[in-house]
C-alpha cells in the first residue's frame, strides 16, 4: 500500500552526540526503512528501552523495531568484524538480524586493521584530532585515493587479494616511517577478512536500487545521520572533523536515493553543547566559577561520556550562531531538541547570540580560526527540575521561554522535545511525528 508519509533525514547539528538514536527509535515506529549513509563505527547510538540500554555503532538504530528494514548505505565505511559482533549481540537479545531486515550496500568501503593502526599512529603525531581510533579517516582516505576495497569485490578473492595487498603495503610503509613495526602480516589480515566476508555476504545488496524500489512502493524511508554538522569534512571545524560529510545532502550520495526524495530534514540539537576530541568550541564552559560549575553540572547530569570511546565530553552553553549556520547548511525544516531536563536546576541558562571577531560583533559562523572568537551571551532565567514527560503543559515556564528564544533566533520551529532518557519522555509538537 502506498503511504503519504515523508522521507525524513535526521542530522545532528552540533558536534555529534545530540541523542539521535532516541529520535530515530521514535520515528522508526512508523517507518519502513532506516538507513545509515555516512561514518562508520565511530558513531555510538544509545537506545534505552524499559531499563535496558543498547549501544549501536554500525547497525542502524531502527533494528529494534520489528517493522523496519535496516540498510547500511554505500557512504558508510564498514568494519566487518564490528558488524558481526554487533549482529551477534543483538541476536543474543532476541532481535531479528536476518538478511531480510538487515541489508548492507555491496559498495561500502572496508575498514581493515591497518586502517585502525594508521589512525592511532597519526594521533600521536603533531596534529592530534582526538579521533575514535576506529580507522575511519584512513579508510575514507583509501577510498578517495582509489586504493580502497568495496565489500562486493571479495566475491572474487583473487582479485580482492591483489587490491588489498596494494592498500596494505601503502599503509605498512607509512606505519614503518612512523616507527611502527608491529604490523600484522598481510596473509593474516586477508584471511580473516575473507572469513568475515562469508558471514557478511548474505546481507549485501545494491542499496541504491533497493531504496529506489522501496520509494516507488511508497515506503517511508528514514535516514539516520551520524556525528554532527560541525564535524562535517567540508563545513565542520576543519581539521578537527570526521572524514565524511555529515550534512543532510549526503543522505542522497551515501544511500543512492536521489536528493528529490529527501522530503523533511530534522535537525537535532541538545539544549546545550558538547564536543569529544580536540578542536575549537567557542561556548565551552572553562571560566573558573559559575561557568565551569555549570559545565560540570551538564557533564554529570547529562552523563556526558562518549558511548564509543568512553571519553568525557567537553560541555558548554547552547551556541545559536553555530546552530543557525548548521540549520542553513542542512536546510533544516524542523528542530528536535534533546536533554532539556539536564539544564533544569541551574539558576540561569546562557545562549550565545553573537561572536566577537577582531573587535566586531557578528552572527556569522566563520570558516577559519574559530578558536579566536569570543562568544557573546544572552542570559535567560533557569527552571526548576521536572519529571520526564510527554506533555508540554508539564514544562516549567522558563524552559518554554528558552525554547521560544531558540525558535525566534533561528526562525525554525521546534517540533520534538526530549525530556528524559526513556522512550516515552518526549513531547511531539508536530502531528506528522506522532506515532
Ligand atoms: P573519527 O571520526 O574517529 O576520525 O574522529 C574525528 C573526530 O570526530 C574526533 O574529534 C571524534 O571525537 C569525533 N567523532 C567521531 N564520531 C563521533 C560521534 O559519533 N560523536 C561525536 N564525535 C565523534
Amino acid at each position: 500500500m502506498k503511504s503519504n508519509k515523508k522521507n525524513i533525514v535526521l542530522v545532528g547539528i552540533q558536534w555529534g552526540d545530540e541523542g539521535k538514536a532516541k529520535i530515530i527509535d521514535h520515528l522508526a515506529e512508523g517507518a519502513d526503512v532506516v538507513v545509515r549513509f555516512q561514518g562508520g563505527n565511530n558513531a555510538g547510538h544509545t537506545i534505552v528501552v524499559g531499563n535496558e540500554k543498547t549501544v549501536l555503532h554500525l547497525i542502524p538504530s531502527g533494528i529494534l523495531h520489528k517493522n523496519t528494514t535496516n540498510v547500511i548505505g554505500n557512504g558508510v565505511v564498514f568494519d566487518m568484524a564490528v558488524f558481526l559482533e554487533e549482529k551477534r549481540r543483538l541476536q543474543s537479545k532476541g532481535v531479528d538480524v536476518s538478511a531480510n531486515r538487515l541489508k548492507v550496500s555491496e559498495i561500502c568501503h572496508v575498514i581493515f586493521p591497518f586502517h585502525q593502526l594508521l589512525d592511532r599512529a597519526r594521533e600521536t603525531a603533531k596534529t592530534k584530532i582526538g579521533t575514535t581510533g576506529r580507522g575511519i579517516g584512513p579508510a575514507y582516505g583509501d577510498k578517495a585515493m582509489r586504493l580502497g576495497l568495496r565489500l562486493g569485490s571479495f566475491r572474487d578473492p583473487q582479485w580482492a587479494r591483489e587490491r588489498c595487498e596494494l592498500a596494505y603495503q601503502d599503509k605498512a610503509l607509512a606505519l614503518k616511517e612512523m616507527g611502527q613495526t608491529q604490523i600484522p602480516p598481510f596473509d593474516e589480515v586477508f584471511t580473516s577478512a575473507v572469513q568475515a566476508f562469508r558471514e557478511v555476504e548474505p546481507h549485501l545488496i545494491d542499496s541504491s536500487r533497493y531504496l529506489i524500489e522501496q520509494s516507488k512502493l511508497g515506503k517511508q524511508i528514514l535516514f539516520e545521520g551520524a556525528q554532527g554538522t560541525l564535524l562535517d569534512i567540508d563545513y565542520g571545524t576543519y581539521p578537527y572533523v570526521t572524514s565524511s560529510n555529515t550534512t543532510a545532502g549526503f543522505a542522497a550520495c551515501g544511500s543512492g536515493l536521489g536528493p528529490a526524495k529527501l522530503d523533511f530534514v530534522l535537525g537535532l540539537t541538545k539544549a546545550y553543547t558538547t564536543r569529544v576530541g580536540s578542536g575549537p568550541f567557542p561556548t565551552e564552559c572553562l571560566v573558573a566559577g559559575e561557568d565551569l560549575d555549570a559545565g560540570k553540572y551538564m557533564a554529570q547530569k547529562g552523563n556526558e561520556f562518549g558511548s564509543t570511546t568512553g571519553r568525557p565530553r567537553r560541555c558548554g552553553w547552547l551556541d545559536l550562531v553555530a546552530l543557525k549556520r548548521a540549520i542553513a547548511l542542512n536546510s533544516v525544516h524542523g528542530l528536535a531538541l534533546s536533554k532539556l531536563d539536564v539544564l533544569s536546576g541551574l539558576p540561569k541558562v546562557r545562549v550565545a547570540t553573537h561572536y566577537e571577531i577582531s573587535g566586531k560583533r557578528t552572527q556569522d559562523f566563520p570558516n577559519f580560526w574559530i578558536e579566536d572568537v569570543k562568544p557573546l551571551y544572552e542570559d535567560l532565567p533557569g527552571w526548576e527540575p521536572f519529571p520526564g514527560t510527554c506533555k508540554e503543559s508539564d514544562l516549567p515556564k522558563s524552559s518554554l521561554h528558552f525554547l521560544k528564544r531558540i525558535e525566534d533566533y533561528t526562525g525554525v520551529p521546534i517540533v520534538m522535545i526530549s525530556t528524559g532518557q526513556k522512550r516515552e519522555e518526549m513531547i511531539i509538537r508536530d502531528p506528522q511525528f506522532k506515532i
